[in-house]
């Protein structure tokens, strides 16, 4: 396996080693390393594995174990020594993926004065690595812990360790304080730090999204005026959504008019939040024919426009019109999703209609469309709510077999809907099913099935869930009398 040192010149023009090796890192490779991270006793114990493991380190073998401990939840202070250890060695630049992967993972145990320790390193080291999205990543993980005025503060310490402190490391901070805190924060931020950055079209687009009101969108178009950035179209559908949530829908035409003089055409998202908004101010009828003028502009319906068409007929309990809806969808290739389907479960469920459920249900499962955890509930809830077994277990059987919805919020529902009819053999069953796909049933669903078969006598069958629910590392003792004297509370649903 031949491996080769490339010679990069930066722009920096120091010259930089980057470890190659021919052929890519496999994934055996990436488990021995995380094995090691994972197992290892101390930082010397590591470096001795590593080196008898003989696997060679390369940026992309890090870079691809750095993404396994993300997902894998590895130790982060092992990860850490594991990050140290390889950038340490001589003439080895990490990656900028790696330094930003490494720094999540510190970001998310909240290890916020090792993330700067290693900024110090690398910045002394190879200042190119650390980029707007650097500031990102660390900037989303401080603000979803620490207050707004920590969260600026951090993004003011990277003055001196981000290769370029531009716009692009502003709108990074604006966008994590949208996200993690709230717009107002965000905008009181932008006003304070406005004139030390260029704010751009990004900026404002930033700070377009997630207003409810109406007058901060249309005060930021304002601003942007004064900035002297020109709206695009997203900008645009920003405020058009604003004004149609906010049943303003002639001020949202207006801006639809002025798109159009600055040649900007609506496009299938103008459109749907237009929708959405003659849905809000009772104009279903009017809402169905956007979806053929939009032709007009050049722009057909998706799925999207076609559920807020369908939503609108929905909420003015048109259902005719809404499967109608679904069967036009059908006829043009856009096929209904779990949404769609939802918009009817909720009026079924909501009305108390069970056969409407059922047979949704049943075009559902014809069509495809798998089920998300939302329909789900709506029909086991329903299935409860009228004591229908056979339903439940056809539901549940489903999602086991193709593996659809939660099984933990369901499985809730189903076992006291069995425990209530006293379907015992059913509810192990369905236990056992839950366990082997490696998910723990509910502590409150556990007890319940224990109490019943107790009362049942079956001692086997008890002591085979109880070792079944301590591989999870639970431990109750369900033959434990405080357990199982509460009968009256347990068997009494906590979910009507
Ligand atoms: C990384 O390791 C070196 C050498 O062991 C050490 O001096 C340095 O402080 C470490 N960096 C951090 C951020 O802990
Ligand atoms: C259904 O499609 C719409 C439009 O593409 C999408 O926004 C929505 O998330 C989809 N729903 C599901 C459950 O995938
Ligand atoms: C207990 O579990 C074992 C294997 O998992 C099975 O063979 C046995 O029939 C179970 N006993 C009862 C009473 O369910
Ligand atoms: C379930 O019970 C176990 C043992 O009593 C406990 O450690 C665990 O936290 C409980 N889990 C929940 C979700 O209540
Ligand atoms: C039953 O549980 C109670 C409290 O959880 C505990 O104090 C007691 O020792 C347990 N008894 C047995 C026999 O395990």
């Amino acid at each position: 396996m031949g491996i080769q040192i490339q010679v990069l010149f930066t722009k920096l023009s120091f010259v930089k080693l980057v470890f190659v090796k021919s052929g890519a890192t496999s994934s055996n490779e990436v488990e021995t390393v995380y094995g090691i991270i994972s197992s290892s006793q101390s930082s010397s114990n590591m470096k001795q594995l590593l080196k008898s493991s003989k696997v060679f380190l390369s940026n992309d073998l890090i870079d691809k174990v750095l993404k396994r401990v993300r997902f894998g939840h590895a130790n982060p202070l092992q990860t850490f020594e594991f990050f140290n250890y390889t950038g340490n060695r001589k003439g080895f630049y990490h990656s900028a993926f790696s330094l930003d992967t490494m720094l999540y993972i510190l970001g998310r145990s909240r290890m916020f004065d090792k993330i700067w320790d290693v900024l110090d390193d690398v910045r002394h080291k190879d200042r190119t690595i650390i980029t707007s999205r650097t500031v990102m990543v660390v900037l989303a993980r401080v603000a979803k812990v620490c207050s707004v005025r920590q969260t600026v503060e951090s993004f003011r310490r990277f003055r001196r360790v981000v290769s370029e402190y531009d716009t692009d490391c502003f709108n990074a901070l604006l966008r994590a304080l949208c996200q993690e805190k709230s717009m107002t924060d965000a905008r009181n931020v932008y006003h304070s730090l406005k004139h030390s950055f260029r704010p751009n079209l990004q900026t404002f687009n930033i700070l377009l999204s997630g207003w409810k009101s109406s007058d901060e969108a249309e005060g930021f178009f304002e601003e942007m005026k004064l900035m002297g950035v020109k709206p695009d179209i997203v900008s645009y559908n920003c405020l058009i959504d604003v004004y149609c949530k906010a049943r303003e829908i002639d001020k949202a035409y207006k801006v639809v008019e002025k798109m159009r003089e600055e040649d900007i055409m609506p496009d299938v998202f103008t459109h749907t939040s237009i929708i959405g908004g003659l849905g809000l101010v009772g104009q279903p009828d009017k809402a169905r024919d956007v979806l053929k003028e939009m032709k007009e502009d050049g722009c057909y319906p998706d799925v999207a426009a076609y559920n807020a068409v369908i939503r609108n007929f929905c909420i003015a309990k048109r259902l005719g019109e809404a499967y109608g809806l679904m069967d036009e969808m059908a006829s043009k290739g856009l096929n209904p999703n779990a949404t769609t389907y939802n918009l009817l479960f909720r009026v079924f469920y909501w009305s108390n209609d069970l056969t409407s459920s059922w047979n949704l249900y049943g075009r559902m499962m014809k069509m495809e469309c798998l089920p998300n955890t939302q329909s789900c509930m709506f029909l086991i809830r329903l299935f409860k709510r009228h004591e229908r077994v056979e339903m439940a277990l056809v539901l549940w059987s489903d999602m086991v077999e193709k593996g659809f919805g939660s099984y933990m919020l369901v499985s809730d529902v189903l076992f006291d809907l069995l425990c209530d009819l006293g379907k015992l053999v059913e509810a192990e069953r369905c236990f056992l099913q839950m366990v082997e796909k490696g998910q723990k049933p509910s502590n409150v669903s556990f007890r319940r099935i224990c109490v019943l078969m107790e009362l049942a006598n079956k001692q086997d069958s008890l002591q085979n869930l109880t070792q079944k629910m301590a591989m999870f590392g639970t431990v109750i003792n369900p033959c434990n009398n405080s357990v199982s004297v509460d009968v009256s509370t347990l068997t009494h649903s906590p979910h009507n």
